[in-house]
């Protein structure tokens, strides 16, 4: 990587980090919320098969949510929802039904309480679940992906939506977020539209793809 490069990864680290330590000492916590501190243990003690927690930042899912037609018509899952912050931003938007799964308990706590304080918790559900064993894919119609694990679990759960496909004859978006496995939805299913959205702040792309059905 050129020096030019490692400079400019550098100046984006230090403006996210900036505005997130900003965020949460001087709106969150003194409400205390907890959207933004990042929880990385997971990927150590599950020797990387499961990504640890950060959030996707709230600029960045209105640009997404603006991109989605027809949300009336849809349900939202964001799988690997930790502590919310995407469940809240969807919240902001007609979807029929707003839930996430989240592996780690102690993450679907925190999630409750914001929901709680944000006076939002009956219109979000933050469910424990293992997306691998999670059985209800085909109630929703939109699924969030913040990079949540690693190429084999990806599979495992692409095949699990897939699969629920055929339950009734949903329209299918898949949202995402630093897409690096976005070859196993390609390769699994025909796309209807694929488009490619940036996060100038974090420096991700996400992309969105509107399975065949
Ligand atoms: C990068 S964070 C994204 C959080 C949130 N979706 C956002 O964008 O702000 C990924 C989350 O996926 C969760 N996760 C990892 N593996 C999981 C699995 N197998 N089932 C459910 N959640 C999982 C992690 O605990 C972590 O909270």
């Amino acid at each position: 990587m050129d020096m030019g490069r490692i400079v400019k990864k550098f100046l984006i680290r230090i403006k996210r980090y900036t505005w997130f330590s900003a965020q949460y000492y001087l709106y969150e916590k003194p409400r205390g919320l907890d959207f933004t501190m990042r929880q990385t243990d997971l990927y150590e003690k599950s020797e990387g098969r499961y990504n640890g927690y950060s959030k996707t930042s709230e600029k960045h899912l209105q640009e997404i949510f603006e991109k989605i037609p027809d949300k009336e018509d849809m349900s939202f899952l964001d799988i690997g929802c930790g502590k919310g912050v995407v469940l809240k931003e969807a919240a902001k938007y007609p979807f029929q039904k707003v839930d996430g799964i989240e592996i780690q308990q102690e993450l679907v706590m925190t999630a409750k309480k914001n929901f709680e304080i944000l006076e939002i918790s009956d219109r979000v559900r933050c469910i424990h679940s293992d997306a691998v064993q999670f059985s209800r894919y085909g109630d929703y119609d939109v699924f969030f992906l913040f990079n949540p694990f690693s190429e084999d679990i990806l599979q495992r759960v692409a095949d699990k939506i897939i699969e629920s496909r055929s339950e009734r004859n949903h329209r299918t978006v898949i949202i995402y977020h630093n897409p690096v496995f976005l070859h196993v939805f390609e390769r699994k299913a025909r796309i209807k539209k694929k488009e490619l959205l940036h996060d100038k702040l974090k420096n991700y792309d996400t992309c969105i793809l509107e399975l065949m059905r």
